[in-house]
């Protein structure tokens, strides 16, 4: 960690066994589970709306009017599902999260079940960070262990088990359906929305899924209550959230902010672009957001101005690219990621990403001809707001997006006969 402007998620993570439960309750730790289980759970729903909390995970939907969708005259147990599937490209929060600072995220599980009246929790782990997932269960017992879990918790008459949940490392599995699918025992596939999860979703019952970081900011909104994170953020986006660093910075990391500082301001946290190269193009929120130019670094990063300026704020993954990269070779990249996590429900998506990546490398080859260029763009319209799920559109994204900014880089790979970055002095992924 190097610098945080709104010290909340990341407070302790450069403590001394930080992710224990006597250092988190030394800060006070589970002292918001206290408060909340003294409140009545309608209450503690109208405080998360009211502070403005939107969604961590990439989309921004409010969180409160969430949990206000699960029908509470519906018979079915209520559950509540933590999305820790962080699979995007540049992504890297929430796992830096669980493992700095478990508890966060635990006691942000209780209080959010009991406000949706749910009996049982899961946490699903994306399978590859098998140290996360350890470190999580270590937390979970911890919890148990002190009576923060199981039954009457703290003599409130409020039961809650958490299962943690190892998935087996599909991209695809961090959409919320497929995911579902998936801790029901099936093959990751998205399922038809609407209903969505809070009127059917595990098990056919009414399910609440938030991101990691969007459960983690619950108990400090409870503990210092709705006026104090409304106050953070801009007007439509309140509040904080990690910003995480990468590419071509000369201090990468995690940097906590409230919602609207600009990228110069991250950089200039973040000790500047790298000695003697300027900024080209980076992605907001990971690659399935369209890319940026070193022309909106004064942009603010919230959900309104990104979403002007033709792109989404998203998972806030700042990928950083200067000069030396070959922009058309690391889009070609990124598709291949999409290709390969294609799940192959519907053709858009499963055929479409295929074409895409045979389309890209002959341009990055400079085997194409001009008239590609405007098939690629073909493509894409093929796929976007045609696929089953957000994967299709997101895999489009880095496309466009560089076209719109690049043509002449793509024309130049036509020219060159091959890519025309001095393979000595570029950068560009290998
Ligand atoms: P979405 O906008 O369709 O839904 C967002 C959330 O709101 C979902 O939980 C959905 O159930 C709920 N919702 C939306 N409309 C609703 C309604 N009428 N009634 C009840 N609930 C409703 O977005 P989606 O497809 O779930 O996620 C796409 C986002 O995921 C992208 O913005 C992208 O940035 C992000 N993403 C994040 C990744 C990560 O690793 N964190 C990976 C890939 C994408
Ligand atoms: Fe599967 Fe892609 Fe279709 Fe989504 S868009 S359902 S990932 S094939």
């Amino acid at each position: 960690m190097v610098d945080t402007l709104t010290p909340v998620l990341t407070k302790n993570w450069g403590q001394d066994r930080a992710w224990t439960l006597p250092a988190y309750e030394a800060q006070g730790g589970y002292k918001a589970l206290e408060k909340a289980l003294s409140m009545a759970p309608d209450d503690l729903i109208t405080a998360v709306k009211e502070s403005g909390l939107r969604g961590r995970g990439g989309a921004g939907f409010p969180t409160g009017m969430k949990w206000s969708f699960i029908p509470q005259d519906n018979p079915k147990p209520k559950y509540l599902v933590v999305n820790a599937d962080e699979s995007e490209p540049g992504t890297c929060k929430d796992i830096p999260l669980m493992m700095a600072s478990p508890h966060t995220l635990v006691e942000g599980v209780i209080i959010s079940s009991f406000a949706i009246r749910a009996n049982k929790a899961f946490i699903y782990i994306r399978g590859e960070v098998l140290h996360v997932i350890r470190r999580v269960q270590a937390a979970v017992a911890e919890a148990y262990a002190a009576g923060h879990l199981g039954t009457d918790i703290h003599g409130s008459g409020y039961d809650l088990d958490i299962v943690v949940h190892a998935g087996a490392g599909a991209y695809i599995c961090g959409e919320e359906t497929a995911l579902l699918e998936g801790l029901e025992g099936r093959r990751g596939q998205p399922r038809l929305r609407p209903p969505f999860p809070a009127v059917a979703g595990l098990y056919a019952s009414p399910t609440v899924i938030n991101n990691v970081e969007s459960i983690a900011s619950v108990p400090s909104i409870v503990a210092n209550g709705p006026e104090w994170f409304s106050s953070m953020g801009t007007e439509k986006s309140k509040g904080f959230g990690i910003f995480s660093l990468s590419g071509h910075v000369n201090r990468p990391g995690q940097y906590e902010a409230p919602l609207g500082i600009t990228l110069r301001e991250l950089i200039d946290l973040a000790g500047g672009i790298r000695e003697g190269h300027q900024l080209k193009f980076w992605t907001p929120g990971g690659s399935s957001t369209p890319l940026l130019t070193d022309e909106h670094l004064d942009l603010p990063l919230d959900f309104e101005s990104m979403g002007a300026a033709g792109t989404m704020l998203g998972t806030r993954a700042l990928q950083l690219f200067d000069e030396t990269t070959c922009v058309v070779r690391a889009v070609l990249r990124w598709t291949e990621f999409y290709k390969h996590e294609s799940c192959g429900k519907c053709t858009p998506c499963r055929e479409g990403t295929w074409w895409l990546v045979q389309t890209l490398a002959a341009l990055e080859q400079g085997k194409g001809r001009e008239s590609d260029l405007d098939l690629l763009l073909d493509q894409c319209e093929n796929i976007l707001g045609r696929s089953f799920c957000a994967l299709g559109d997101g895999a489009t994204s880095p496309i466009s997006s560089s076209v719109k900014f690049f043509r002449d880089e793509y024309l130049a790979h036509l020219t060159h006969g091959g890519c025309p970055f001095d393979a000595a002095a570029s950068t560009a992924f290998s």
